[in-house]
């Protein structure tokens, strides 16, 4: 490369883009979701000046306790406890009751958010028919509902991609409020009405193992138009001080070399493409979702740690490969309090699954796994570790087959010793028993990720970094 051509590249402002790159991690659920999250986060953010949620909304959730209390957060990004100012960015879904509850919890916990809490005007709102429609789809379905969380997510982000959405932009204009509730509310409460009327709508009820009678018993009434817009608006006013595009607060972040965390929501494998559909969620998960969810170029990250359990779990209906149905199952439950957060439902147990982890890395250049939990194989005599897939007697990989395959295929496992000695609370590696330093070193060989973070219980300390 010539001087002259050295210097168009790397000097000209036009060819150059210094907001390429940033100091910012990337924290990704890497299985079904509830891997702990929430204490990676929690543990990475007090060296973060940036906080932000990108994708999903209040079907999220995890409990942050600390010196000010115990809070059961769902919108708000969990890094806000730390110095860092946090960014709720358009790719977001909201629900404002949920969302002004969570910020009058934390103002009363004496948590300064004022100038710390930026809002997209962006992000789409939860309406309550969202919620209503939601649950009419998965009584429909029957026996093969998706067991969603009930937050009226789907409804929201269909509404989204159908040009039929409410930002809170419109909540800023009372009469385009009206304007665009009305039309909504004149297709909603058809459907909403119509669907008492189980004979016509559901024709195939009988194969979806529907009876007519639960149908009936949430047969919904048509909603109110008046009475939705007080309540949003009441719910809004209290939002209203916080909202402020993130973009150019996140861009100034980047040029200044602040460190940005964002905290991803749900995991790899309830994502809309690349997840077990239709036992997904609505959004983008993956590394690329930050880019449209929270208007900042991701080709500069600087790491993508996914979140692993050193076992698996899942909430919801939808294909496990790994899933036991024995004592080790409930001891996988009961050791590590599987019951979810946002909805309190028992989680589905079973052996850590390498070939997931090893196809979620290869999906979102993970920089290292974090490993959560370790603690709870404390007292298996024996552990197993799923390889892979096979698939009528041949080798195949997740990507092969949607979630009827999946749902076929047998998984392979290699047995390890256990170590039967409690690691909770242990620090460093070196600490850990011989054969839990082992199980860790196969996970890092068979998912091709070496772990940065090492999880040996709930409490921040309680933290093996490497
Ligand atoms: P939805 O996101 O409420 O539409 O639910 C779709 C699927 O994703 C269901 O199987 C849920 O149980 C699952 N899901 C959504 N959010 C979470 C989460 O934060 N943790 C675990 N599972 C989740």
């Amino acid at each position: 490369m010539t001087l002259l051509n050295f210097l168009l590249v790397f000097c000209s402002p036009t060819l150059y883009n210094e907001n390429r790159f940033m100091r910012a991690s990337f924290i990704i659920g890497s299985q079904w979701g509830d891997e702990g999250k929430g204490k990676i986060i929690d543990f990475l953010s007090d060296k973060a000046d940036y906080v932000v949620r990108f994708n999903g909304g209040n079907n999220a959730g995890h409990t942050v306790i600390n010196k000010y209390g115990k809070f059961p957060l769902h919108l708000i990004p969990s890094g806000i406890f730390s110095n860092a100012t946090a960014c709720i960015a358009n790719g977001t879904v909201l629900d404002l009751e949920v969302l002004a509850d969570e910020i009058a919890l934390l103002e009363k916990a004496g948590i300064q958010l004022k100038g710390r809490l930026f809002i997209s005007p962006r992000c789409h709102v939860i309406m309550p028919y969202h919620k209503i429609l939601e649950s009419l789809h998965e009584k429909a379905k029957g026996k093969n509902k998706i067991g969603t969380t009930g937050r009226g997510i789907s409804p929201v982000y269909a509404d989204k991609v159908m040009h039929d959405g409410i930002r809170l932009f419109d909540l800023m204009d009372k009469k385009q409020l009206s304007e665009k509730l009305a039309v909504q509310l004149l297709v909603k409460n058809k459907i909403i009405t119509a669907l008492s009327d189980t004979e016509n709508l559901f024709p195939y009820r009988k194969h979806a193992g529907v009876k007519n009678k639960v149908m009936k018993a949430i047969a919904a009434k048509p909603l109110d138009q008046k009475e939705i817009e007080k309540n949003l608006l009441k719910a809004f006013a209290k939002i209203k001080p916080f909202i402020k595009e993130p973009h150019p607060v996140l861009m100034q972040a980047i040029k200044s070399n602040k460190y940005i965390l964002f905290e991803g929501a749900q995991a790899v494998f309830l994502d809309n493409d690349w997840g077990t559909y239709p036992f997904v969620t609505s959004s983008t998960i993956l590394t690329g979702g930050i880019n449209a969810g929270a208007s900042v170029p991701v080709g500069g990250l600087t790491d993508v740690i996914g979140v692993v359990k050193a076992y698996t779990t899942r909430v919801g209906a939808g294909p496990f490969p790994t899933e036991l149905f024995d004592k080790d199952g409930d001891t996988l439950r009961n050791e590590g309090g599987e019951y979810g957060t946002t909805t309190g439902r028992p989680r589905r147990c079973g052996w850590f699954d390498a070939e997931l982890i090893k196809f979620a890395a290869e999906l979102n250049g993970f920089s290292s796994i974090a490993i959560t939990k370790l603690d709870v194989l404390d007292t298996f005599k024996t552990i197993k570790i799923c390889t892979g897939y096979t698939y009528k007697g041949k080798a195949v990989r997740y990507y092969d087959g949607g979630a009827e395959f999946l749902s076929k295929v047998k998984p392979v496992y290699k047995t390890l010793p256990g170590w039967q000695k409690s690691t909770k609370g242990v620090t460093s590696f070196a600490k850990l028993p011989a054969n839990a330093q082992k199980y860790i070193k196969e996970m890092e060989r068979l998912t091709g990720v070496k772990a940065s973070l090492i999880s040996t219980g709930p409490e921040r300390e309680a933290t093996i970094s490497r």
